[in-house]
């Protein structure tokens, strides 16, 4: 295990997983060919992703006082996230998420924050010894806004590294004390919503990039899916890094595998380029796998694929 420790402020979910050939359209019912719940929520992959690459991991949040709840909470804990700062929350429900996945392994999520809605600024403030004595903090936006400003507040006056995981995409810019971290990680969507450039090539994607770095963030590693990832360096350098070509089975949460395994190389000391790289193949690695937290691959998984 490293020596390094990583704190993860974020959402908890069960995930109702359907399989179907295609997704709906609006007002359609198709057949599905499978259903399963699978532990979610962006946070808490994130926080198993780290986890899986041997770092110790820190999750602060909320589930309910429900069925599910205690279900995520064995979860998270069986892989070895620490989950004493997980708050039970009384008469409120887990946080859900209902996931279709069409045969191309392409997904369609919807939310429903239960406890994850009552996460609150006194639930992070209380808890800023922990963040303070992190080597990065790893915020998403599926908390309340103000829960997500107030653990960056307290790691930057900390000295401590910042990554933002901009997901799901805002549906307003996000002020600036929260733009203003060492890395942002958003996916295209979340890039468009953030910058107004519409990303559909590399020139694009180049473009929003500066332009997050413009924004308030200190570094960019952009995420594009099936092109790979373009990162933005603090000396504002810019590169491409391709995705290796895998059959997918499930893109959920491949998003939360990269950001997961960019903080852990860059705890590690690893550059911004050497991070991305490493994210990119944690990414990939979780589209074969259907589901959120079964797909995170182990340190050992990720070494070979990329033959270490
Ligand atoms: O990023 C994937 C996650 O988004 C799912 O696990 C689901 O819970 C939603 O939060």
């Amino acid at each position: 295990m490293s020596p390094c420790h990583i704190v993860v402020v974020g959402s908890i979910n069960m995930d109702l997983v359907a399989r179907m050939t295609r997704l709906p359209r609006p007002g359609e019912t198709v057949h599905g060919q499978s259903f399963q719940t699978i532990p979610g929520g962006k946070g808490a992959n994130q926080a198993v992703a780290v986890a899986r690459l041997g770092v110790r991991v820190t999750l602060i949040g909320r589930v309910g006082e429900d069925s599910f709840g205690e279900a995520l909470l064995r979860s998270l804990a069986g892989h070895g996230v620490v989950t004493e700062q997980v708050l039970v929350t009384p008469e409120c429900s887990s946080g859900v998420a209902l996931i279709g996945v069409d045969e191309a392994g392409a997904n369609s999520i919807t939310v429903v924050a239960g406890a994850n809605g009552r996460l609150t600024v006194q639930d992070i403030e209380s808890r800023a010894e922990i963040i303070q004595a992190a080597d990065a903090l790893i915020v998403q936006l599926e908390t309340p806004l103000d829960t997500v400003a107030a653990a960056l507040r307290i790691a930057k006056d900390a000295g401590v590294r910042t990554i933002l995981d901009p997901a799901p995409a805002p549906s307003s810019p996000l002020p600036p004390e929260v733009m203003a971290v060492d890395v942002i990680s958003p996916n295209q969507t979340e890039a468009e919503l953030l910058t107004g450039i519409v990303v559909d090539d590399l020139a694009s994607a180049e473009r929003a990039a500066r332009r997050l770095r413009e924004l308030g963030a200190r570094e960019v590693a952009l995420k594009l899916g099936h092109r790979g990832a373009m990162l933005c360096d603090a000396e504002g350098r810019v590169e491409h890094v391709p995705a290796m070509a895998v059959d997918v089975v499930d893109t959920t949460a491949a998003g939360d595998a990269f950001t997961a395994a960019l903080t852990v190389a860059l705890v590690e000391g690893c550059s911004l380029s050497d991070a991305v790289r490493f994210g990119s193949a944690a990414g990939t690695l979780a589209c074969l796998t259907l589901g959120a937290q079964t797909a995170m691959p182990s340190r050992a998984e990720l070494d070979q694929f990329l033959g270490r």
